[in-house]
């Protein structure tokens, strides 16, 4: 069976699983806070499941590819909606900063839990 790991977690699931909700399945913080209520539930729109995922998966759908053609993802196009891919076998997922995913930096990585976003304050 192929295995997920994803924010310092490894568990396995059957293949061709859907990733967004194998992670949701796990409690894995998928969604940025304002888009864990404003969000498509998997329709491939909202565009906020992105992820970085390295492993073998399935090739993006046409939804998939449309909607990470424009901003802000049209900058990250290697990073893929999660609702929109089958595990085909082991993978390792980071999720990025942003309301959508759309950062660069990390907020959790496949060995790493979330990090909370740091409060600054400007003097
Ligand atoms: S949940 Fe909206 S695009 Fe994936």
């Amino acid at each position: 069976m192929p295995t997920i790991t994803a924010e310092g977690k490894t568990f396995e699931v059957a293949e061709g699983t859907n990733l967004r909700q194998a992670l949701l399945d796990q409690n894995i913080d998928l969604y940025s806070e304002g888009a864990k209520v404003f969000n498509c539930h998997g329709h491939g729109t909202c565009g906020t499941c992105v992820v970085s995922v390295e492993g073998d998966v399935s090739e993006s759908t046409k939804l998939e590819t449309a909607r990470m053609a424009v901003p802000p993802h049209s900058a990250h196009k290697e990073r893929r909606l999660a609702c929109q891919v089958k595990v085909l076998g082991d993978v390792r997922v980071t999720k990025f900063d942003g309301y959508f995913g759309e950062g660069e930096q990390s907020v959790w990585t496949p060995d790493r839990g979330l990090v909370e976003a740091s409060t600054s304050t400007v003097a």
